[in-house]
Parts: C-alpha cells; structure tokens; sequence
C-alpha cells in the first residue's frame, strides 16, 4: 500500500505516519526528516539549511534523488507512507513515472485539513519543546505560504486521479487515526 500524507505545517502528518508505520508495517518516508538529517557542514548540507530553516522548498531534482534511492530499498517493496512528499506538481508527476516504472501506483492521498489558526498555535507550542529551526513565527508564515502557493496545487493534481481523501485534521489525533483507518478501509 502505498500512501501520500498532504497537509500544510502542523496538520498532523508526521503524528499520524508515526502510529500507521507500525500498524501497516510498511516505511515512514519523511522528506522534512531525510533532508534535516543531510544537514551538516559540508556545501551540501548548508545549502539544504539554507531552504529548509528559512522554510523554502529544497529543489526538486535534490529531493526526488533522496526519495528515489529510498524507494530502491528492500523494506519500500509492499509499499510506504510518504510524509510531506510530493510537494510541487512536479515532484507528483515524476512520482507517478517512477512509480509506473516499477509496475506501481499510489492507493491513496489524505488530504489533512486543518484552520490556519490551529496550526501556528500548534507549531508555536511544539516550539518549546522540539529544536527545529523553522519553528519561529516567521518561518511559520513562510511556510504556509508556500505550502498553499506550491503544495496545493498538488491535490487538483491527484483529485483528477480520482485517489484524494479528505481528513479532517481538527479531531483528536485519536478521531483522526480512526478516520484515516476508515479511508484506508474503502480501498478494500
Ligand atoms: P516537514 O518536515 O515535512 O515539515 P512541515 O510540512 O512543515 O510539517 P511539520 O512536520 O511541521 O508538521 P506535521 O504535519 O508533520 O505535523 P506534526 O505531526 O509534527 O518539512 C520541513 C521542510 O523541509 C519544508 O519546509 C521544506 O523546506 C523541506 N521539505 C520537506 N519535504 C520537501 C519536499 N518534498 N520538497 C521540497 N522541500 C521539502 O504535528 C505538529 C504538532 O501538532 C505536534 O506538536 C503534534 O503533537 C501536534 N498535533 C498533531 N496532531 C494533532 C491534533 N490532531 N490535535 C492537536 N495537536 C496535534
Ligand atoms: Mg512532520
């Protein structure tokens, strides 16, 4: 089973693909944790700072090399939940060629709602707890920006394939665990 997780900062991605991983026994595939984790001194990984702690996208061909070696290992071959990618159309139409490569196709794709309001209170607490630099007011802003100027878009993307779910991401985690389960029930 393959699974794409859309929602903007906050919505719950990373919360949910967290508790489906271990259920469904298939990988959590993160973009925001694999390009966090290639972040050191090196050109590299400064200019991934440069995107991601300022909350612009990390290029697409950067990404779309990370996701693909990813999805070459053995634990991809019953599928994946895929946290926070693809996040421009682009990346969505090079998924779907990828996929179609290996005689694969996505099952589903959450579309996690939540207000505006929900998520910069979420993202300004979990900033007292986490260390994750674009958790500041600013960035915040940048994000949801970007995320309905760029990630958006996605959605009509996969709407036209007939494969979205709305969720609605202002329940509980538990509420929304269980709505996410009822989605992945009708694929049966
Ligand atoms: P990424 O790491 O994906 O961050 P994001 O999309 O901004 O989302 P978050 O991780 O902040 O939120 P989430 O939806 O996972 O929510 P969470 O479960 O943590 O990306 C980071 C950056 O990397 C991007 O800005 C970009 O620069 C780059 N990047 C990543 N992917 C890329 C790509 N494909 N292409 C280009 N660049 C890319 O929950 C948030 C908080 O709310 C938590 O504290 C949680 O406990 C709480 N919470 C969760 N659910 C609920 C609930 N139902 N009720 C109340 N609280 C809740
Ligand atoms: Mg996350």
């Amino acid at each position: 089973m393959r699974i794409v997780f859309i929602g903007p900062p906050g919505a719950g991605k990373g919360t949910q693909c967290k508790r489906l991983t271990t259920e469904l026994q298939i990988p959590h595939i993160s973009t925001g944790e694999m390009l966090r984790a290639t972040k050191d001194d090196s050109a590299l990984g400064k200019m991934v700072a440069d995107y991601i702690d300022s909350g612009r996208l990390a290029p697409d061909y950067l990404v779309m090399r990370i996701v693909t070696k990813r999805l070459e290992a053995a634990d991809c071959v019953s599928g994946c939940l895929f946290d926070g990618f693809p996040r421009t159309v682009n990346q969505a139409q090079l998924l779907t060629e990828h996929l179609k490569n290996q005689g694969q196709q996505l099952d589903l794709v959450l579309d996690l709602r939540v207000d505006q309001e929900a998520l910069v209170d979420r993202l300004m607490k979990r900033a007292l707890t986490e260390d994750r630099a674009d958790d500041t007011s600013e960035t915040i802003e940048a994000r949801l920006r970007i995320f309905f100027s760029q990630t958006a878009p996605v959605l009509e993307y996969y709407r036209s394939m007939g494969v979205v779910h709305a969720i609605d991401g202002m329940q509980s985690t538990d509420q929304v665990y269980a709505s996410i389960q009822d989605a992945i029930g009708t694929l049966d």
